[in-house]
């Protein structure tokens, strides 16, 4: 009865200190703000040596996924969808069309502009800790500090194309990803 009960009270305690592990990790994320695209290309991500991530981004469909959603077409899909406000200030809408889903707006920085549609935060994660240089030159300490390296693009994708969106048309993941690729530069 006894071993019983002390191997339960190990289980129970066991379990109890990874709830409080994995809510401390919690926490510990959400201390990572975004700070916006224009932070990102500050220095680094728009020279020639670098890969140019910053116009092509620029000139691809993410960075004006936030202007798609104030067009007549965008609030007309809305209201065909049931949605009572304009498109631009639907949550169900903005969450695909600026970031990832599941955002909290306490999560932007003043320097983040929706406007700036789906940027490289929206696919690299909250960028506040890992934007620094000194952390950057360093992938690993990068990606400690919140940077997401996508090993699965094709899965990454699909959180935003996918059925949910309205306009949805079959993803086909390798051109889609040849439209947006921006690799860095291979090391001479
Ligand atoms: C945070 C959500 C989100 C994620 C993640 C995402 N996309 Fe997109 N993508 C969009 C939205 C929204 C549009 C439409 C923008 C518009 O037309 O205004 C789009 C459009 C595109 C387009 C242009 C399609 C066209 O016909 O004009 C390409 C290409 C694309 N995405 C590729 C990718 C690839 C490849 C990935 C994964 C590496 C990816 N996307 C991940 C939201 C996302
Ligand atoms: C739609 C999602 C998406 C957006 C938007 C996006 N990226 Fe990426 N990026 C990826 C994916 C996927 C890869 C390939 C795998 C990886 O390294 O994460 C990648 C790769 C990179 C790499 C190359 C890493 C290497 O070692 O070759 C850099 C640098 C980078 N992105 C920077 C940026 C910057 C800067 C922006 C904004 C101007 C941006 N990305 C916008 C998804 C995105
Ligand atoms: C699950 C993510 C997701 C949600 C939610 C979403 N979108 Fe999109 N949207 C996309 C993606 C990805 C694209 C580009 C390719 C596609 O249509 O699948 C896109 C493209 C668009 C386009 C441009 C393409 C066209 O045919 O004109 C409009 C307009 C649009 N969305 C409006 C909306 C509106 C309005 C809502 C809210 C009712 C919404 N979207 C919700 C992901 C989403």
């Amino acid at each position: 009865m006894s071993a019983v009960f002390k191997i339960n009270y190990v289980i129970f305690t066991g379990i109890i200190s990874v709830l409080f592990i994995l809510s401390g990790e919690n926490l510990s994320r959400s201390k990572y703000k975004y700070v916006g695209v224009n932070t990102c290309i500050g220095a680094c991500h728009k020279s020639e040596e670098q890969g140019n991530q910053f116009s092509i981004w620029q000139n691809s469909a993410h960075s004006k996924a936030f202007l798609t959603l104030q067009t007549e077409r965008a609030d007309s899909i809305a209201k065909a969808k049931g949605y009572e406000t304009r498109a631009a200030e639907t949550p169900q809408c903005v969450k695909c069309h600026v970031l990832g889903k599941d955002i909290d707006e306490s999560e932007l920085k003043g320097s983040f502009d929706k406007a700036q549609g789906v940027q490289c935060e929206s696919c690299h994660g909250p960028g506040s800790e890992y934007r620094k240089l000194s952390v950057m030159k360093d992938k690993g300490r990068a990606v400690e500090k919140g940077l997401i390296i996508h090993t699965e693009k094709e899965k990454f994708c699909i959180h935003c194309h996918n059925e949910e969106s309205p306009t949805y048309f079959e993803f086909n993941y390798e051109p889609m990803w040849e439209i947006i690729a921006h690799y860095k530069p291979k090391e001479k």
